[in-house]
C-alpha cells in the first residue's frame, strides 16, 4: 500500500476519529451503525484516477468504481473541467413547464446513443426513481389509451431495481427487505438468470398473465444485485420479442449495465433488442453526480399527448429532474467515453480481468466466478457454519489496498472502465491473498 500525498486538510485527524464523527452524524445505507465505527470503514478524502485517498493519506484501488458508478476514474481532469464551466452558468433550474440548455443537449446527445426508437428522456437523479418512472408510464400508457385492467408487472427471481416502495415491488426478496413484503405490490414473479429454463418460464407467465400486464422489468444480461447472475444475449433477445410480440411494453434496467459496463454502451445492444422504455442511472455521470433517466420511445411518449392540463399528462416529476450541473457532466463524460474508446476498452479490460482471475477460480475456496465485460461475482464457497466469507474476504483486500464490497458471499469486482492491465492483474493478486487468508483462519 503506497501512502497518498500529504494533506493539510483536517490535519490531526486520524481515520478513527472520523470514523467516531460519522457514526455520531451520519447514517448509512445498508450498514449496521452499531458495529459501524469498528468495521474499519474507508473514510475517503479525495480520489484521482482510480484510486481512493482515505483521511490518513492511504490509497485504495476502486475496484468496485465506488458501487458501480465511476466510469473514467476520480477527479477526471476533462471532466472536471465540464462541471467548473456549467457552475459558472447556472448549477439548477426546474424543468418542470421550463427548460435548460444542458438537459436538451445531454438528451440530444443521449438520442443518438441508446437503443429506444425516436426517444424522449424523463430526467430523475436515482436509479430507483428512473425505475419508478418506468412502472407509473406503463401503467398510465394503457389507461391513456382506454385499455383497463393492465396492472400488473412481470418481474424476474432475484431482481434488483432499487429500494423505493415500487422498485422494490419489482425487485425478489432479500438484502434484509423482506419485513417491506406488505408494502410491496404483487407482481407476476418468474425465474432469474440462475435457472436456465428462465425464458421458457417466462414465456408461460406471459401466456398465462400477459392480457393483464402493463409492463415485462428486466435487467439485461445480467442482474448485479443478486451476485452478478449472467444469461446470453440470445436468450434476452428471445425474451424481448416474446414480450413485444404480445404488445406488451418492455422495460431494460440497465442501471447498473449502461455506460460500457458490460463491454457494450448497453447491455440491449448486446443483446440485438430495442426496450420501449429504458432505465439508465449510476455510470451516465461518469459517477460523478446523482442522474437518472427513464427513456421512453415514441409509442409509449405519444400516448401520453393531449390536451392541456388532461388526463393523459404525467403527474409526476422531481424537485432536481435535469439539473443542469449533473447534465452538462453526463454530457461531456459521453463523448470522453468516445474519445477515448473506453467502451472497446471495457471490453479488452473485461478479458484481461477474466484471464488475471483464473487463479482465483482455482482456489478450492471458489465456487465459481461470473462475468460479462467488468461485471464480475466471485462466489466463494465456505464451508458450513463459516459465517460471513464475503466480508472477510472484502476486508483483507481493503487492507492490503483494493477496495471491495461483498454481496452476500459474493465478491464483486466492478472497476471501473479506465482500470489498467496492471491494476487488474493487482486486483486479481490481492484477492487470491485475501481468500487464501480468510480460508486458512
Ligand atoms: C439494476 C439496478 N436498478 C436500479 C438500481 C437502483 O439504483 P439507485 O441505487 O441509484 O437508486 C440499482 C442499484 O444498484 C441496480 O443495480
Amino acid at each position: 500500500m503506497e501512502p497518498g500525498p500529504h494533506h493539510h486538510q483536517n490535519a490531526g485527524s486520524t481515520a478513527a476519529e472520523w470514523a467516531r464523527r460519522d457514526t455520531a452524524a451520519v447514517w448509512h445505507g445498508f450498514t449496521q451503525m452499531s458495529v459501524y465505527a469498528d468495521s474499519t470503514p474507508v473514510i475517503v478524502e479525495r480520489g484521482e484516477g482510480n484510486y481512493l485517498y482515505d483521511t490518513d493519506g492511504r490509497r485504495y484501488l476502486d475496484a468496485i468504481s465506488s458501487l458501480w458508478v465511476t466510469t473514467l476514474g476520480h477527479a477526471d481532469p476533462d471532466l472536471n473541467q465540464a462541471a467548473r464551466r456549467q457552475l459558472e452558468r447556472i448549477s439548477h433550474s426546474t424543468l418542470l413547464g421550463n427548460g435548460n440548455t444542458a438537459a436538451i443537449t445531454l438528451a440530444e446527445a443521449l438520442r443518438e446513443a441508446v437503443p429506444v426508437t425516436e426517444p424522449h428522456f424523463l430526467f430523475a437523479s436515482d436509479g430507483a426513481a428512473a425505475v419508478e418512472q418506468a412502472l407509473k408510464i406503463c401503467f398510465q400508457f394503457w389507461h391513456n389509451r382506454g385499455v383497463g385492467g393492465r396492472t400488473a408487472y412481470l418481474a424476474l427471481g432475484r431482481a434488483y431495481h432499487g429500494d423505493s416502495v415500487g422498485s422494490l415491488s419489482v425487485g425478489d426478496g432479500g438484502f434484509g427487505t423482506d419485513l417491506f413484503d406488505p408494502l410491496r405490490f404483487p407482481v407476476v414473479r418468474t425465474a432469474g438468470y440462475d435457472d436456465p429454463d428462465w425464458v421458457p418460464k417466462a414465456v408461460a407467465a406471459l401466456d398465462e398473465h400477459g392480457h393483464r400486464l402493463a409492463a415485462a422489468v428486466i435487467e439485461p444480461l445480467v442482474q448485479g444485485a443478486a451476485g452478478m447472475l449472467v444469461t446470453e444475449p440470445a436468450q434476452v433477445a428471445v425474451f424481448a420479442e416474446a414480450v413485444q410480440a404480445r404488445g406488451i411494453p418492455l422495460i431494460c434496467d440497465e442501471v447498473a449495465t449502461g455506460f460500457g459496463r458490460t463491454g457494450a454502451l448497453f447491455a440491449s445492444e448486446l443483446c440485438g433488442i430495442r426496450p420501449d422504455v429504458m432505465c439508465l442511472g449510476k455510470g451516465i455521470t461518469g459517477g460523478y453526480l446523482p442522474l437518472s433517466a427513464t427513456v421512453a420511445a415514441s409509442g409509449i411518449y405519444e400516448a401520453f399527448l393531449g390536451e392541456d392540463l388532461g388526463p393523459r399528462t404525467f403527474y409526476h416529476g422531481h424537485s432536481y429532474s435535469g439539473n443542469a450541473l449533473a447534465c452538462a457532466v453526463a454530457t461531456r463524460h459521453l463523448e470522453l467515453v468516445f474519445e477515448r474508446g473506453l467502451v472497446d476498452r471495457a471490453a479488452a479490460a473485461g478479458e484481461r480481468l477474466g484471464a488475471a482471475l483464473a487463479p482465483v477460480e482455482a482456489l478450492p475456496a471458489v465456487k465459481e466466478i461470473r462475468r460479462r465485460g467488468l461485471m464480475t461475482g466471485v462466489e466463494l464457497d465456505p464451508p458450513p457454519g463459516a459465517a460471513r466469507w464475503g466480508r472477510k474476504v472484502c476486508a483483507a483486500a481493503v487492507r492490503s489496498g483494493v477496495l471491495l464490497r461483498p454481496l452476500g458471499d459474493v465478491v464483486v469486482v466492478m472497476p471501473p472502465l479506465s482500470i489498467t492491465d496492471q491494476e487488474i492483474d493487482t486486483i486479481a493478486a490481492t484477492l487470491v491473498s485475501a481468500i487464501e487468508e480468510t480460508a486458512a483462519e
